[in-house]
């Protein structure tokens, strides 16, 4: 299969013919990648469970793992769910469009290949121009996981997207890198209280802020969660095996110097501050701020892609804020944690 590019204009949006281009695909049941706040989606239509399908094939995707429906404003949302409890409501109001994901009774409008057969829907209106003018161009809910195949790192450009799926879908659209750079929180509001099933830029302490509760302490496990089923899935990973060094500087140096001494090529992601300290080149800049690393993140991992380092070594971020999604995704993909 052929795949086209399109290019977003001046203003940042698709033109009319390209709109018109990319949800008539979606329409007649194919993929398109498109860009959101975090990372890239690869966008279905939610109600048509052959296009969805499509998706779980050319990501290479395990099937039991359900999709995010996305829509394009808040009307959209409330006709593929049972119903929208009022914390839901106060959450909406306050953070969608946005990098947050609810999990709700859903009400049958969408396929069951995109909730694989749960009674429940993951729902997001993503901020990005692109995506909110795209999905409200469509008068049905799209479906999108991250735009990359099966287990690496989810896209943060258009390029990322390229690499793993050209040939395999007919439309990217190229939005630019991605704003967030690590995917949505996700938080499931099927009970009395949220849980929050998947770290991301909507931190915890915001949603405690914003419901003034506090929020059960349940941290979403790395290996079996059986609320999420995404989450045990290895994830997030880059090709080279990946080193989390937890600990002090002088830690950090010492891994670094004993994999060299054993004559290992030694790939390096740091923050600017510590390439400095430590006087060493970072293969890929990560940035200073936490804001910075995530957006740079799964960029850094994918640049070692083809490359013929032995491992790469990554130091640790503090987890507090944006840092618990971090910390979160880096200790999935690592191969080892020291
Ligand atoms: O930022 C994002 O969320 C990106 C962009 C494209 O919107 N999407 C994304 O989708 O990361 P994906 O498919 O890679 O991750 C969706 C996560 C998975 O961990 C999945 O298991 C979980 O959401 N999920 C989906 N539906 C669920 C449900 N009904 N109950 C619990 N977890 C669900
Ligand atoms: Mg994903």
């Amino acid at each position: 299969m052929k795949t086209k590019q399109l290019n977003i204009t001046h203003e940042g949006l698709l033109s009319n013919n390209d709109l018109n281009l990319a949800s008539s695909l979606l329409k007649a049941g194919e993929l398109v990648a498109f860009p959101t706040e975090t990372v890239y989606g690869l966008g279905a239509d939610a109600t048509n469970g052959d296009a969805i399908r499509k998706i779980y094939h050319a990501k290479g995707r395990p099937s039991d793992n359900p999709l995010i429906a996305h829509v394009g404003k808040y009307e959209q949302l409330k006709e593929i769910v049972e119903f929208v409890p009022a914390y839901v409501k106060k959450l909406i109001h306050q953070f969608s469009p946005g990098p947050i994901t609810y999990i709700l009774k859903h009400n049958g409008v969408c396929s069951n290949e995109v909730t694989a057969g749960l009674d429940t829907i993951a729902v997001r209106i993503p901020n990005h121009p692109v995506a909110l003018q795209l999905l409200q161009a469509c008068q049905f809910p799209v479906a999108a996981p991250s735009a990359n195949l099966s287990g690496k790192p989810s896209p943060t450009s258009a390029q990322h997207v390229s690499n793993d799926l050209t040939g395999k879908i007919p439309l990217i659209i190229n939005g630019g890198k991605t704003g967030v750079g690590l995917e949505s929180t996700v938080l499931d509001c099927t009970g009395d209280v949220p849980i929050v099933l998947r770290y991301g830029s909507i931190t915890s302490e915001m949603i405690e802020k914003a419901l003034n509760i506090t929020l059960p302490s349940t941290k979403p496990k790395t290996d079996q969660s059986p609320k999420s089923p995404g989450l045990k899935y290895k994830h997030y990973a880059p090709s080279i095996p990946l080193l989390l060094v937890k600990g002090s500087l002088k830690d950090l140096e010492n891994t670094i110097f004993s994999y060299k001494e054993a004559g290992q090529k030694v790939g390096l992601l740091l923050k600017d501050s510590t390439t400095d300290q430590l006087g060493l080149k970072s293969n890929y800049k990560l940035g200073e701020t936490i804001d910075e690393i995530a957006g740079n993140l799964y960029q850094g991992l994918r640049s070692f892609e083809q490359t013929d380092y032995d491992v790469i070594i990554i130091e640790s971020f503090k987890e507090e804020g944006l840092g618990i999604a971090v910390m979160d995704r880096l200790t999935r993909a690592a191969s080892k944690i020291i």
